[in-house]
């Protein structure tokens, strides 16, 4: 799969552009601000319906103006998919494909599969347990629709539990036979997320380390370990037992919107024990790894932008992860660079026949 070209109006700093890119690698140079990451940002779109980096779909639009257009070709396994984006103040988003404008948002995720690599990934690393559940959640709800809908209907029932317990509190009286459908639910849903994740991990763990062992020239190991509330053989009882707790939290302190994915280097916390450089080759190697499930469940390579890659690696690093995408027989390539001589080295020490775009 890959995007033929791109078109925007008034997106961001671009009051009007027109790109053309090639199948393979595309190196988008310029200097800070001309509009690459936003370029970047523009694909996203298309392939997952919002940015990557704001999820306030009016921020996108240029200052001054009221709106904006996206417009991308797609050749996906030989059928060509034009994708369009538009966002007009105080209207409702419009996703189309071929024309066709989408009910539901969801039902695009999963067609145009992408594998993003960005500076502001560290988030991953240095915050809490959701950014991990948002990173996992949305990867597996590309691959399997059964599970994007469950993991909504996981998150509309903690909404609703929530709400209850709130209730509760305000009234100082407890409903039993209000509360137990929900617990019941959830402990169910709770489950099967459960077992997804779980086996999911089983084949994605493995993947990521060794990406890492690759990148890092075998100098270190990295591990994922899979935590969840499941895993305690009293999970079910727990919501009852922590009714009080909850009410007087207004909050579900169960369940598998608390599990966490616990990264680790050489034995011990990444976040806390990891160097900059270890961090972000532990980032790559996860994203690479995404990169690996996409194309195995599609059975087509999914794009694969890369932002400011090559900032904190060393050159070493800089080599093996180029040579992990070359020998990974990436699809469609996008490289920002702020300095264009440093990728065309690269690139030309690949043999990478690399198309440069200057934006600004
Ligand atoms: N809604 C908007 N309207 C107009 N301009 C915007 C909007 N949002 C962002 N910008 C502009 O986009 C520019 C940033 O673009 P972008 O992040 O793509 O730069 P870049 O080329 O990736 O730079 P760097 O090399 O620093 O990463 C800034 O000048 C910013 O002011
Ligand atoms: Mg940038």
């Amino acid at each position: 799969m890959y995007l033929k070209n791109l078109r925007l109006y008034q997106y961001k700093n671009f009051p009007e552009a027109s790109l053309e890119f090639l199948p393979g690698a595309n190196c988008l140079v310029g200097l800070n601000g001309v509009g690459k990451t936003n370029t970047l940002d523009a694909i996203h779109y298309l392939c997952l319906t919002k940015s990557a980096f704001n999820p306030i779909d009016q921020h996108q639009i240029q200052h001054g103006t009221h709106g904006f257009f996206i417009k991308g070709e797609f050749d996906r396994e030989e059928k060509l998919l034009e994708v369009s984006c538009v966002v007009e103040l105080g209207k409702k988003k419009i996703i189309t494909v071929n024309g066709s404008p989408y009910q539901k948002m969801g039902e695009h995720i999963g067609l145009l599969p992408l594998v993003l690599i960005a500076p502001g990934d560290d988030s991953l690393i240095r915050d809490g347990s959701d950014e991990r559940r948002r990173f996992f959640d949305s990867l597996l709800s590309q691959i399997d629709n059964h599970y994007f809908k469950t993991i909504v209907q996981y998150n509309q029932l903690l909404k609703n539990r929530n709400e209850l317990l709130k209730r509760f509190h305000e009234k100082g009286k407890v409903d039993d036979l209000l509360i137990s459908p929900f617990d019941r639910q959830l402990i169910n849903l709770s489950k099967i997320i459960y077992h997804r994740r779980s086996s999911f991990m089983d084949t994605f763990a493995p993947t990521l380390e060794a990406n890492y062992q690759l990148l890092s020239a075998q100098k270190e190991h990295v591990e994922i370990h899979y935590k969840s509330d499941v895993e305690d053989p009293g999970f079910s009882g727990q919501f009852v037992k922590n009714l009080s707790k909850d009410i007087l939290l207004k909050r579900t302190t169960i369940g598998v919107h608390k599990d966490d994915f616990k990264l680790m280097i050489n034995g011990y916390p990444l976040k806390k024990f990891g160097s900059q450089g270890q961090q972000k080759s532990f980032l790559i190697g996860l994203k690479l790894a995404q990169f690996e499930v996409f194309k195995e469940e599609k059975g087509f390579k999914p794009l694969l932008l890369l932002d400011d890659i090559f900032d904190k690696l060393d050159d070493e690093r800089i080599a093996a992860l180029m040579k992990l995408v070359a020998k990974g027989d990436f699809g469609q390539l996008f490289i920002t660079d702020a300095r264009p001589e440093r990728s065309e080295k690269i690139m030309e020490s690949l043999q990478i026949a690399a198309k440069f775009i200057e934006l600004g």
